[in-house]
């Protein structure tokens, strides 16, 4: 941890204060276990790549092999990733205060770091299902050891379709449980409790619009993201440091009260 973590006393003493913390998290919370973000500029993947011939229902009716050689190649990635420092604070925080994780990360690094997530907002990129019958994949597929250009999907067994990530694309309903979860968990915030918002950019809808709604409750907003985001303009307190920094110096500080 580096000497300077920028921790106003008001963060401390709002988490301190708090009974429940919600914790929204985006892409920045996995960029130090090595996982890239969508927007970071040089290293976000959709500066590299083109969501819409990734990410879109089109695009694997188009042309499956090849969206499903980037997944197949990120699932690989994600296996070799390990929760940061900022995961294992968060985990560590449960045994504080009550504490609710929504992300919209399709890895499974909270869950690893011994998080339980309320939701998943935009899917699991390990919870395979048949793209035409949706039934559950539960074998694990064939991954490539290095980028491929294209690879063949893993076939259902049920029906013989294609097997596609569990992951939500542009233009795909959110999982209504998922968006379920969240609302219940906003609304259960009372003023004194806290929302902590960590590594977003705050643009992607609906999730961009629950720290309003958490504010709505009278909840203490806190953005923990090394820049600026959509949301920072509305957040009661802005740390500007790293999930992996400014986290584990915060549990800390709220676990010695
Ligand atoms: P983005 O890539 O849009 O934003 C990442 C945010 O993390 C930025 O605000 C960075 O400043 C911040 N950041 C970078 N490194 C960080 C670090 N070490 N610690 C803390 N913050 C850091 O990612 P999301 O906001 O998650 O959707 O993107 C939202 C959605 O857009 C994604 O879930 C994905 C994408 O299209 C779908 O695929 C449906």
């Amino acid at each position: 941890m580096p000497e300077t973590v920028p921790l106003p006393d008001e963060v401390i003493a709002a988490v301190r204060g708090a009974r429940r913390v919600l914790v929204l998290t985006g892409a920045g919370m996995s960029a130090e276990s090595g996982i890239a973000t969508f927007r970071d500029a040089q290293t976000g993947l959709w500066e590299t790549f083109d969501p819409s011939q990734l990410a879109t229902h089109e695009a694997w009716v188009d042309d499956a092999a090849f969206v499903w050689a980037w997944y197949a190649w990120r699932i690989r990635l994600l296996g070799d990733a390990e929760p940061n420092a900022g995961h294992r604070a968060l985990a560590d925080l449960a045994a504080h205060r009550e504490v609710s994780v929504v992300t919209q990360n399709i890895d499974d690094l909270h869950e690893r770091a011994g998080s339980r997530v309320t939701a998943h907002l935009h899917g699991s990129l390990l919870e395979l299902r048949c793209a035409d019958c949706h039934e559950p994949y539960a074998d694990q597929p064939a991954l490539p050891d290095a980028p491929v250009e294209r690879l063949s999907p893993e076939s259902c067994p049920a029906c013989g379709g294609e097997v596609r990530p569990g992951v939500v694309w542009f233009g795909e309903m959110l999982p209504q449980e998922a968006v379920q979860a969240t609302e219940d968990a906003i609304e259960a915030l009372e003023p004194g409790d806290v929302c902590l918002v960590v590594g977003t950019s705050g643009i992607v809808y609906p999730a961009a619009g629950y720290p309003a709604m958490a504010l709505a409750q009278g909840a203490t907003v806190i953005e923990v993201n090394p820049d600026e985001s959509g949301v920072s303009d509305m957040c009661h307190h802005v740390v500007r440091g790293t999930a992996a920094h400014v986290l584990p110096a915060l549990v800390a500080a709220v676990a010695q009260s």
